[in-house]
C-alpha cells in the first residue's frame, strides 16, 4: 500500500479552511465483493434493526448534514435525516459534570461562539490531547449549564460560507437530546432512526476521570439502543473503547476507525502496544479486529491511496481482506468540494466549488465498500441510487 497521503487526515479540514480563504489553482474497480453475498440488502430499509438490512452502500450523514448546516447540531441531524442519510453520525465528548454532548472534539473554539463570551475568557488554555497541543476552550472545563449558553457555528466558513447563515441558531446538543430527537423522528416516520456514535478520545477522558463508555452504555440502555439489532453503530479509533463497550454488555455492531497507515491508536500508544494501523489492516490484524468489532471505518486513502499529485492509484486489498474477516467497511469522508476530492475529480480552479463528485462516488463504490461517511448525504444517496441500478 502506498503512503503518498499528505496532508495528514487530521489537518484536512484546517487546510480547506485556509484554501477557501483565497484563490488556489487546482489540477484537473477492483476487488468488488457482493453485498448480497454477505447477506446485506440493496433494496431499502428493512426495519429489523440489523445492519445487514441497511441499503448498501449505506449513506452515513457525517456529523449530520455538515455540508449544509453547522456540524453536530439538531439542524444538521435533521437535514441529514430529511435528505438521504440512512444513518446519522454523532461524535461524543463529556462536560465537566459528566454529561455526554455532541462535538467532533473537546476543543470547542472553532465550532461555537465561546470566544465571544467574556465570562469564559479565563477558561482559554492549552492542553495536550492524544499527543497534540491545542489552545482554546474545552468541553471538560464547562458544566452542561455553562455549555448550553453557547451557540454552534460553522467550522469552515471560508469553504462553506452559506452555512454561516445558521451560525447562532442551535445549541450544542446533549447526546440524550439527540436520542429523544431520534425517537420522535422515528415515531413520525414509522421506522427507527439509525445512529452511528463515536467515542472521542476515550483514553484521554478516562484518565481525566470522565470515562465515556459507562455513560454511553447507560444512555443506550435507557433508550433501547444497546442490543444487537437496535439501529445503532458504535465507532472509535481506540480498540479498547469498543472492547470496553462489549464488556459492559452493549451488543450494537462496532466499527473500528483507522487513521493513516503509520499512526497508532492512542490507547496503543499509552499501553506501549507497538502495532500501527498498517499492522491492523493485514489479514491477521483484521482477524484480531473481528474478535471485538463487526466493521472497520478506514480513511478513504486506505481503500484507494493517492499519489504525490493527489491522484487516485490502484485500490488496495483492504475491502476484500476485511470481508474475508467478516468485517463490513464504512470509509470516511466524502465531501463535495474540490479541496477534498482526489485530483482526478476536481473541476475548475475554485477550491470551494463542487467537483465531479458522482465520478468519485462511483469509483469508491466500485471497490465494494459497504457504506460511506459523507458531509453531503443527498449527493451520496443519489450516487448510491445510480450505483445499485447500474
Ligand atoms: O467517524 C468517522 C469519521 O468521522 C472519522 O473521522 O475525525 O471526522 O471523526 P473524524
Ligand atoms: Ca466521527
Amino acid at each position: 500500500m502506498e503512503q503518498g497521503q499528505r496532508p495528514g487526515r487530521r489537518s484536512l479540514l484546517g487546510a480547506a479552511a485556509a484554501l477557501g480563504a483565497g484563490a488556489v489553482v487546482l489540477g484537473g474497480g477492483a476487488g468488488q465483493a457482493s453485498a448480497a453475498s454477505r447477506g446485506q440488502g440493496h433494496g431499502g430499509h428493512g426495519d429489523s434493526g440489523s445492519y445487514k438490512d441497511l441499503p448498501v452502500p449505506t449513506v452515513v450523514g457525517h456529523r449530520g448534514g455538515s455540508g449544509y448546516r453547522p456540524e453536530h447540531t439538531l439542524g444538521s441531524y435533521q437535514f441529514a435525516l430529511d435528505n438521504g442519510a440512512d444513518v446519522i453520525e454523532q461524535d461524543l465528548v463529556p462536560t465537566k459534570d459528566g454529561h455526554l454532548v455532541c462535538r467532533h472534539e473537546n476543543d470547542i473554539t472553532g465550532t461555537t461562539d465561546v470566544a465571544s463570551h467574556p465570562e469564559f475568557a479565563s477558561r482559554k488554555t492549552t492542553k495536550t490531547v492524544d499527543g497534540e497541543a491545542h489552545t482554546g476552550w474545552f468541553t471538560e472545563d464547562f458544566t452542561l449549564a455553562e455549555l448550553r449558553t453557547l451557540r454552534a457555528k460553522e467550522r469552515i466558513p471560508g469553504t462553506r460560507g452559506h452555512n454561516t447563515l445558521y451560525d447562532g441558531r442551535w445549541q450544542v446538543p446533549t447526546f440524550e437530546e439527540v436520542l429523544k430527537w431520534a425517537d420522535e423522528q422515528g415515531r413520525k416516520r414509522g421506522r427507527r432512526v439509525w445512529l452511528h456514535i463515536e467515542t472521542k478520545h476515550p483514553t484521554y477522558f478516562r484518565k481525566a476521570g470522565l470515562g465515556l463508555e459507562e455513560r454511553l452504555a447507560k444512555l443506550l440502555r435507557r433508550y433501547g439502543r444497546s442490543g444487537r439489532n437496535a439501529h445503532t453503530f458504535l465507532q472509535s479509533f481506540e480498540p479498547s473503547s469498543l472492547q470496553r463497550l462489549n464488556k459492559l454488555g452493549v451488543d450494537c455492531p462496532k466499527v473500528l476507525l483507522l487513521d493513516d497507515l503509520t499512526t497508532r491508536p492512542w490507547d496503543f500508544v499509552e499501553a506501549k502496544d507497538p502495532r500501527t494501523v498498517a499492522d491492523l489492516i493485514t489479514p491477521k490484524g483484521l482477524r484480531w479486529v473481528a474478535g471485538f468489532a463487526q466493521g472497520i471505518g478506514p480513511w478513504l486513502n486506505l481503500v484507494i491511496p493517492r499519489d504525490k499529485n493527489d491522484r487516485l492509484t490502484k485500490p488496495t486489498t483492504l475491502v476484500r481482506d476485511s470481508h474475508a474477516a467478516g468485517l463490513i467497511v464504512h470509509p470516511y469522508t466524502m465531501r463535495n468540494e474540490n479541496s477534498f476530492l482526489p485530483a482526478d475529480f476536481r473541476r475548475g480552479t475554485d477550491p470551494n466549488a463542487y467537483g465531479d463528485v458522482f465520478g468519485a462516488f462511483k469509483t469508491y463504490f466500485a471497490t465494494g465498500i459497504d457504506g460511506i461517511f459523507s458531509d453531503n448525504c443527498d449527493t451520496a444517496a443519489l450516487a448510491r441510487a445510480d450505483f445499485v441500478k447500474r
